[in-house]
């Protein structure tokens, strides 16, 4: 067909990865470029959230994950960390309609640092789509990796303590069963955009064997269309899990 669309075109469903983690870098960026204060950045990354999950769910992604604060973000101007909490507030309200579309929402992070109202909502959806399986979304709020490993290690510890177990027979898949990822498989391909190439302490367990993406692209202006990219990219890498 003369009208095929090549990106389309190579695109391959079977080479899909099961799990796309997302870093939604720039705003601040896309907002100065433009003269506008930073938060109205993090506005457009949030439509953006929302396109990009949109497109996932359509394409038939099974796992996105989306770090949208980390622990480390408490340490920015409070008018901008309270915008970002604003923003999500708004957005928990908004992520409710993907009841209705079967996606069954995780909150990956320490929840006890937000109030009693939010806390719910945050465990009311999480309750209300947990048998869902047409795609599981995870947003990173107040997450950090770092932070993760050790909130599973404590938790390990204390059933030593009570002599559940003994310290030889931990293993790696008991270890992941107590990070807040649980039974979500590994990151396969894990995309920054805006030009940064760090991981910055985001799924660093999970992310062990993923493939990594970056585009100077910002996070704001990030598209379909820009995905689609990155997974004709990761259809071409060679993964060998340590193997040959
Ligand atoms: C990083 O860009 C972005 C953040 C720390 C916040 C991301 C938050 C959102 C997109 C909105 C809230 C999320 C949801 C799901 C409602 P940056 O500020 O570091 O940008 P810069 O590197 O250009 O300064």
């Amino acid at each position: 067909m003369a009208l095929f669309n090549k990106t389309k075109e190579e695109l391959l469903p079977e080479q899909f990865p099961e799990h796309i983690a997302f870093i939604m870098d720039g705003n601040g960026r896309w907002a100065k470029k433009r003269g506008l204060p930073r938060k109205f950045g993090h506005r457009e990354g949030a439509k953006t959230f929302k396109k990009i999950t949109r497109y996932c769910k359509d394409i038939g992604i099974k796992n996105i994950t989306f770090y949208a604060f980390s622990t480390e973000n408490w340490k920015r101007p409070e008018d901008e960390v309270s915008a970002i909490i604003e923003l999500f507030r708004e957005y928990i309200v908004d992520v409710r309609n993907y009841i209705g579309e079967e996606v069954r929402v995780l909150f990956l992070g320490d929840k006890t640092i937000f109030d009693d109202d939010l806390q719910k909502k945050m465990n009311d959806l999480e309750e209300d789509t947990k048998d869902y399986n047409k795609m599981t979304m995870l947003l990173a709020i107040n997450y950090g990796g770092r932070d993760e490993i050790v909130h599973a290690a404590k938790i390990l510890s204390e059933q030593v303590k009570r002599g559940e177990i003994q310290p030889d027979e931990i293993t790696e898949d008991m270890f992941q069963k107590y990070l807040y990822t649980a039974d979500v498989p590994d990151v396969d391909l894990m995309i920054r955009p805006s030009g940064e190439l760090r991981l910055s302490n985001f799924l660093i367990w999970q992310s062990a064997y993923a493939e990594f993406y970056f585009t100077d692209v910002l996070w704001p202006d990030f598209s379909p269309n820009e995905l689609d990219k990155a997974l004709i990219e990761f259809g071409k890498r060679s993964r060998r899990f340590g193997g040959v």
